[in-house]
């Protein structure tokens, strides 16, 4: 007999506000291709726009309870990490992939492994050239880059492009983007395309390349090159530290708009805007500070809140991802395939422990946790300090 098809299960996305949705229609014909069928919780595509409709038209199936929904799947597939209540719902056994940020969610990662659960932290995916199409931070800080442009130039009472019309020259506005990572290149590329003057700052010398490319200057300040082995940015020196807050007052005391996205894994986000730099900025200037999950880029972020101090708008948004939740759950979801179709063979989970993304990613498996930086980082003795190469928490560009 032909062994039975893998289900995966696409709950609808608890957190308050989340309207995007692991999996949308569009994967689910390639995902039966690949012997994986795909039940949705009624409803939860509907923050993103993708009926029960549509997905029925494409071979889903819907189911109304939770219960029938969880009961035979062997995979269950989301995007924010559970909470700890939700995981005794999980069937055992079973698998789950999502982001788990696994190296400071201890309690969560002890209730997976003692549900016997496979959990797949997507968070801790390798940032490889083999992986790339299964990276959802990158994907998620493409949306978040992207929209955090544009409530910058919403809010800001000023035009971006220069214009020269009938009354006279229009000055084009000066954006300065914190952090050239992927969103910080993305919103470069957005600020570029609308026509803003735009400078750039990253500790790692190595963007700089990247950011002149997408025509903006970048800011030179005479510190260490922060950048780490495995890509990310480690914490500046405080020496350097002082000389890139002497250097960037002159840059943000002239810009209309500053986009912070700088981040620097298992830390508070750096504070690069102090209280007094607001204050020297331009009243009616504006701040997105996509790091405000984290604490923020900014002294004065609320995270979750917009502000206005020293006449400067400041924007702590956390849900800029899930504004974006039409493209944002398309990245997703083909991130998804591409993981999918990686660990199955033949319609059943295939883990290879050996592979790198396999092992950089499962973070418990068979009632164990098996994932070395957790166990590491779970170690009675240790500090709970993630290793250098993975970001800690969710942040406003996932
Ligand atoms: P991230 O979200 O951890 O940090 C954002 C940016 O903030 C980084 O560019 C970082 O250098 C910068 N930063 C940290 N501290 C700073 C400070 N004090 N001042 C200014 N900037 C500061 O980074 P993201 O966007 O997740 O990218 C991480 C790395 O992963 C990058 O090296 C990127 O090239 C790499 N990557 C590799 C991929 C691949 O090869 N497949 C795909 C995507 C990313």
């Amino acid at each position: 007999m032909r062994p039975p098809n893998m289900r995966i299960a696409v709950r609808k996305e608890s957190d308050a506000g989340e309207r995007r949705v692991s999996i949308v229609p569009e994967s689910i014909k390639r995902l039966a291709a690949k012997k994986i069928d795909v039940s949705i919780e009624a409803g939860a595509g509907a923050g993103a726009f993708a009926s029960d409709d549509e997905y029925r038209s494409s071979g889903a199936r819907i189911d109304a309870s939770l219960d029938a929904l969880l009961t035979d799947a062997d995979a269950v597939v989301q995007i924010r990490a559970p909470h700890i209540e939700d995981v005794k719902h999980l069937k055992e056994g079973s698998a789950l992939v999502s982001l788990l940020f696994p190296l400071v969610n201890h309690d969560l990662v002890r209730a997976l492994a003692a549900r016997n659960i496979t959990s797949i932290a997507v968070d801790m995916i390798p940032r490889t050239t083999v992986a790339q199409m299964m990276d959802v931070l990158s994907s998620q800080a493409t949306a978040a880059g992207y929209e955090a442009v544009l409530m910058a130039a919403a809010a800001l009472p000023r035009f971006f492009p220069m214009l020269m019309t009938a009354a006279g020259t229009i000055a084009p506005a000066r954006v300065l983007i914190l952090g050239a990572g992927v969103a910080g290149l993305q919103a470069i590329g957005t600020a570029r395309r609308l026509g803003a003057v735009v400078e750039a700052f990253d500790v790692r010398k190595v963007v700089k390349e990247q950011v002149e490319s997408l025509g903006a200057k970048f800011v030179e300040v005479e510190t260490e090159d922060a950048a780490t082995a495995g890509g990310y940015a480690r914490e500046l020196s405080e020496e350097s530290k002082k000389k890139q807050a002497e250097a960037l007052a002159r840059h943000v005391a002239k810009a209309d708009v500053v986009l912070c996205t700088a981040l620097v894994p298992g830390r508070r986000a750096p504070v690069l805007v102090t209280a007094e730099m607001v204050a020297s900025m331009r009243a009616g200037s504006v701040i997105v500070d996509l790091a405000a999950e984290q604490q923020g880029n900014c002294a004065l972020t609320q995270p979750g809140k917009t502000v206005v101090e020293h006449g400067v708008t400041i924007i702590g948004a956390t849900d800029l991802t899930s504004r974006m939740c039409a493209h944002a759950s398309q990245m997703y979801s083909r991130n998804m395939e591409k993981l999918l179709f990686y660990i199955t063979k033949d319609g059943a989970l295939k883990l290879d422990f050996k592979d790198e993304i396999v092992a950089g990613s499962v973070v418990t498996h068979a009632g164990e946790i098996v994932h070395s930086k957790v166990k590491e980082a779970m170690s009675p003795g240790s500090s709970g300090a993630p290793g250098a190469t993975s970001p800690a928490t969710a942040t406003g560009a996932v």
